[in-house]
This record gives C-alpha cells, structure tokens and sequence, in this order.
C-alpha cells in the first residue's frame, strides 16, 4: 500500500501516519522518495539514448527534479537505526558505516547541486553532467542496498 503511495501525495498524508511507527513512515518516505528519483531519470532516459531529440526543457527539469530529492534526504530522518525491517532493500551496513553512508549523501547532495546548475545546452555535455549525478545511484546502491529481486 505504501509502495503505491506517490511522492506528491504523501504530504496529504502526513496526518494519517503521525500515528504510525516512526520506522514504517521513514521507510515509505524514503521509498517514495527514491521511486520519484527513478521516475525522473526515466523521463529522460529516451533523450539519453537518442530515441528522443535533445529537449534543454525537459533536461532542466528533470536536473532541477533529482536536485530537489537529493536534498530531501535526511539520514537521521529516514533511515533511523531499526528502519531494516520489512519490505526493504536496505543494506545492514548502512548502520554499520554510518559515516560512510551520510558522506555517500553529502556527496549525491552536492553532485545533484551542481547538475541543477549546469544548464546544459546539448546531448553531450548533458550526459556528462548526467552522469556525474547517476553514478550516485549505482554507487550507493551497490554498497548500501541489497537486491531482493
Ligand atoms: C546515498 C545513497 C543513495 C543514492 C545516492 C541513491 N539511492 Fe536509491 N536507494 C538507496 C537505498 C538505501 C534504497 C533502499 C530503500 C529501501 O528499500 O528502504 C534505495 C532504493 C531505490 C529505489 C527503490 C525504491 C523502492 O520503492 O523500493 C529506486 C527506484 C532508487 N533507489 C532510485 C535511485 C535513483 C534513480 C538514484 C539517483 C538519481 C538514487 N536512487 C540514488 C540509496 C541511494
């Protein structure tokens, strides 16, 4: 149920969850949160591989989109010690090296800054500053998530 709950609807929703355990609501947030993620690196995945012509508008966008939930993320907030229970795909190391994982943060908050700024004007500097912020994604994940599927 949660997993269906989209990003820009779960402000409507904050009364509802108050009552839930702290735990459960840091672990839809941040689901949700990473989903919206997924959805605006899907957004422009077509112009990425050249399916679709270079569209500046919709790169801003989309840089501007990634910017705004990189900064969201609260390490304290959403992934409280105890979050690793339940439909998760949260890695144990995230507690282990918790300095390892807030520096992983810091860093995707920072690279996500910069390609907001960056305004590219073509696929191929676009794609530079494009991956500078993807290989966030990969990178945290393959140290701090554990595939279920
Ligand atoms: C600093 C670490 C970090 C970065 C950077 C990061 N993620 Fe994640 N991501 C996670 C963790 C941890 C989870 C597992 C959350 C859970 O299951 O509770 C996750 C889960 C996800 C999920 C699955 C959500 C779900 O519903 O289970 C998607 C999709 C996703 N990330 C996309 C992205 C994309 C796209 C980017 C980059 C634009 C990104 N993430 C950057 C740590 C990160």
């Amino acid at each position: 149920m949660h997993r269906l709950i989209s990003f820009a609807a779960a402000p409507l929703l904050a009364i509802a969850v108050l009552s839930a355990p702290a735990s459960a609501d840091a672990l839809a947030d941040r689901q949700a949160l990473m989903k919206d993620q997924g959805k605006t690196v899907g957004s422009i995945t077509p112009i990425i591989k050249g399916e679709k012509p270079y569209d500046a508008d919709a790169v801003t966008t989309a840089l501007k989109q990634l910017n705004e939930d990189a900064q969201k993320i609260d390490v304290a907030a959403l992934f409280p010690a105890g979050s690793d229970q339940g439909k998760t795909t949260v890695s144990p190391k995230i507690w282990e090296d918790n300095a390892g994982f807030v520096a992983a943060v810091a860093k995707y908050k920072k690279d996500a800054a910069a390609a907001a700024a960056a305004n590219p004007t073509d696929l191929d500097s676009f794609k530079v500053v494009f991956n500078q912020v993807a290989e966030n994604c990969a990178s945290c994940h393959k140290a701090f998530r554990i595939k279920k599927d």
